[in-house]
């Protein structure tokens, strides 16, 4: 039996990582560390709540004190780290609290970890830390960091910490750097959720720039496969790309978003770019294929699950479109749809 610290996991992927264990793994006993930051959400993580191998603390991975007494009390053998700031509009207007969660406090929760004795530690990282990927390169697990926004650069500085740790003190380590991800229980900031939240109250969608950035998406139950497979067949101190290998332009995400809505392309609004937004990021998961791992999603059948799933919870993602939900809106949007085109315009 295992005894395992998903951190992060009231979150979108996270939730759906306990979800997932908790399930296919009933002997093992999950407990779920959060911070409850505007991210998390217990709601998500109410299909679990009554499982007899499951528990949830509240508390920040930058805080030791919460930390170890945690590892103690759980006697907590393995680690996912889900916890961080994820937003990257939400890093440029306010990057501190990236910093303090993305790098200061993996480097906490490694410091326990290594004092504790664990066996096993995977951090959950990103492509972005590969920064802007250009002409048709895939990025391949060896390949530079070159972080471009204070999101990008705090995970690559948590991820920088657990590789030190690996080599400084042999603690068995694995990293998993997952592309866009969509589906169920996202918080309505992001792309995908916030669009078909936005257009099916028929509000203007906010797209950056000309449209034509390329993200890789990949649905949410196949990064959490992904993660699994490096938790329990990746070699330690190694890092496992979890792409999608389904690039797609913004503006064809969006139009695609518009028909399975049954909304008019007239919503989407051209507002100005991102500041340092990056135009492309692209890998390939060849090295995560060689453990077993295949994605089941095609994009269309992720896609559509995921507008069936916010069409169904209305309850879910209103209850989120409130108070503080609204002061970012405006922060982030109020100017810029001063100054949008539609198409054409
Ligand atoms: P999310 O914002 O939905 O959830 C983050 C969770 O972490 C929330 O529950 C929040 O309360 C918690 N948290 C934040 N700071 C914390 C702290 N200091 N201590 C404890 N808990 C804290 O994020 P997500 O989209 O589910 O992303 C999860 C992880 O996956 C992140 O590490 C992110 O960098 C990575 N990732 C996300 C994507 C994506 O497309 N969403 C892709 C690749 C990698
Ligand atoms: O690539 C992995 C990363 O994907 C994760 O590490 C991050 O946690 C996650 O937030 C995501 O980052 P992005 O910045 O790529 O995701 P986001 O949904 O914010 O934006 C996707 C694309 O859509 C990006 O090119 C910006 C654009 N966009 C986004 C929003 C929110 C718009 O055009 N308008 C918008 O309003």
């Amino acid at each position: 039996m295992k005894h395992l610290l998903v951190t992060g996991g009231a979150g979108f992927i996270g939730s759906e990582f306990v979800r997932h264990m908790a399930s296919t793994h009933p002997d093992w006993k999950i407990v779920c560390f959060d911070k409850l930051t505007y991210a998390g959400n217990l709601d998500n993580l109410t299909p679990v709540q009554e499982l007899p191998n499951y528990a949830f603390v509240q508390g920040d991975i930058a805080d030791r004190e919460v930390v170890r007494y945690t590892f103690e009390q759980h006697q907590i053998d393995t680690v996912v780290n889900f916890a961080a700031e994820s937003h990257v509009d939400r890093s440029i207007l306010d990057p501190d609290a990236f910093v303090i969660s993305n790098t200061v406090g993996v480097n906490i929760l490694l410091d326990a970890a290594r004092q504790h004795g664990i066996e096993r530690f995977l951090h959950v990282s990103t492509d972005e830390v590969y920064g802007d990927i250009e002409g048709d390169h895939l990025s391949v697990e060896n390949d530079p960091f070159m972080p471009n926004s204070p999101y990008a650069a705090s995970k690559a500085g948590g991820e920088l910490l657990v590789r030190a740790y690996h080599v400084t003190h042999g603690m068995n380590t694995v990293i998993t750097r997952g592309s866009n991800t969509y589906g169920k229980y996202q918080y309505p900031e992001k792309l995908i959720p916030f669009f078909i939240t936005e257009a099916l109250e028929d509000k203007p969608l906010p797209l950056y720039g000309d449209g034509r950035q390329v993200r890789d998406w990949l649905y949410v139950h196949d990064h959490v496969t992904g993660i699994e497979t490096a938790l329990l067949h990746g070699q330690s101190g190694e890092a496992y790309n979890v792409a999608g290998e389904n690039r797609q332009h913004n503006i064809d995400v969006v139009r695609l978003l518009l028909s399975l809505l049954g909304k008019p392309e007239s919503l989407i609004r051209y507002v100005p770019d991102r500041e340092g937004h990056d135009a492309r990021y692209a890998m390939t998961a060849q090295k995560l294929k060689a453990l077993g791992w295949e994605r089941q999603y095609t994009f269309e059948a992720g896609l559509k699950a995921t507008v069936d799933w916010y069409l169904a919870h209305p309850e879910w993602w209103r209850k989120i479109k409130t108070g503080a939900y609204l002061e970012f809106y405006q922060r982030q949007y109020a100017e810029r749809l001063k100054a949008s085109k539609g198409q054409g315009e």
